[in-house]
């Protein structure tokens, strides 16, 4: 195949920017296959023009493209709306429709920002992690939940962790499948001394490792040992694999291994018959929104993953990882990577800059 059409969703806050820059950093495969981009709407900008952080217009698009592009999405603008009319709803209800059940998040140490990591550098120096995060389960889906009134009049709120065994089962599958092509160790991260959903969890992730894994080395971790253990010593850990909500807070955690949640790529996939998401980790950083200053570096390496991951493409998706690679060995650095002696650039000049490194790889 030498035609790809792919979807960019452009979001909110630094979302424009990144994707902007994203775009002209891979302009240059144009040389050897086509893409053809097309936008469509989700999150804020989605309920600014229709009412509906997902709306149908943009499903239908996406489910007819080979793949999708994501910036970020939310921002105080719409933090009071009502949940179903909440950026962040409009999010999970992508994920959830295109059955994208796992998030692939490498945190993986470049050498170049061995400084930019507020970890002493013998820490974080030849770490290569990957977070395997379940995406469409545990607390954030789970019913029953709300707010409600007690008859005394009290409020309370709740939500309901559940996971069900085919879920962590597929999860599971998809950790030692990626271990296998790596250190071949895999982490479980749970709460299994306290929740009855994490003892599920972790029984059937043993089961799995003994059935049809037993060439990957299985060890578990309780959450807050795990989040004291990836700035203690993270090069224990070649593949972690945990449920919804704990990977949502171990990837972040993760990112300042390498320096910056602007250099976090990830991959949501897991239904082969349609296209994957490849987002940042990050958000929409309101803070320095339309400044110019946001690095895309986590969508251009999501882009990569995109290229790996969905379009069949893994020597052009080495060929991108070697061009930001490159962008960074020569000094180029936005503000959240800035170090000594580096040469400072906003979002766009490095995008640009990785597309002249891409295009001297060609
Ligand atoms: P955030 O990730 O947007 O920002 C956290 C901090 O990291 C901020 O200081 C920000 O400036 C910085 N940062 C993030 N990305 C950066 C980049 N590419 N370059 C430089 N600095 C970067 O998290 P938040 O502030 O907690 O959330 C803001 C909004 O984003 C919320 O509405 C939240 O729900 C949403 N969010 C969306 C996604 C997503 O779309 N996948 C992910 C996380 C948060
Ligand atoms: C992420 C984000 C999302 C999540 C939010 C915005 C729904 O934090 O992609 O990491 O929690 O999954
Ligand atoms: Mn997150």
């Amino acid at each position: 195949k030498d035609s790809y059409s792919i979807t960019l969703l452009p979001g909110d806050g630094i979302g424009p920017e990144i994707t902007t820059a994203t775009v002209a950093a891979i302009q240059p495969f144009s040389k050897l296959f086509k893409m053809e981009f097309k936008e469509a709407l989700i999150g804020g900008a989605a309920i600014d023009a229709t009412g509906s952080p997902f709306p149908d217009a943009t499903f239908e698009q996406i489910k007819a493209s080979d793949s999708v592009l994501l910036s970020a999405i939310g921002g105080p603008k719409w933090d009071g709306n009502p949940r179903e009319q909440r950026p962040e709803t409009g999010l999970l209800a992508m994920r959830k429709g295109l059955g994208l059940f796992a998030n692939l998040r490498p945190a993986k140490v470049v050498r170049q920002l061995l400084d930019a990591s507020t970890l002493k550098p013998e820490i974080v120096d030849g770490v290569d992690i990957m977070v395997v995060r379940e995406l469409t389960g545990d607390v954030y889906f789970g019913t029953p939940k709300g707010i409600e009134t007690t008859e005394s009049g009290e409020r309370f709120g709740y939500n309901n962790m559940i996971y069900y065994e085919h879920e962590v089962e597929r999860i599971a599958r998809v950790a030692f499948d990626v271990a296998r092509k790596r250190g071949k160790r895999v982490c479980s991260v749970d709460k299994a001394n306290v929740l009855d959903v994490s003892q599920l969890w972790r029984d059937v992730v043993i089961r799995i490792q003994k059935d049809e894994y037993p060439d990957v080395e299985l060890t578990h971790q309780y959450v807050d040992n795990a989040a004291m253990q990836l700035i203690r010593w993270p090069k224990q850990f070649d593949v972690m694999v945990t449920g919804n909500i704990f990977g949502d807070i171990l990837s972040d955690e993760a990112s300042m291994l390498v320096g910056s949640l602007g250099m976090l790529p990830s991959a949501s996939v897991g239904n082969p018959s349609g296209p994957g998401v490849f987002e940042p980790c990050h958000g929409s950083a309101p803070d320095i929104a339309g400044q110019d200053k946001a690095n895309p570096l986590a969508m251009i390496l999501s882009a990569a993953m995109m290229l790996r991951y969905d379009l069949g493409r893994p020597e052009e998706a080495d060929l991108l990882e070697t061009a930001v690679d490159n962008v960074l060995d020569q000094g180029y650095a936005t503000a959240d990577i800035m170090r000594d002696g580096c040469k400072p650039v906003g979002c766009k000049e490095m995008g640009q800059r990785v597309a002249e490194a891409l295009e001297k790889l060609l």
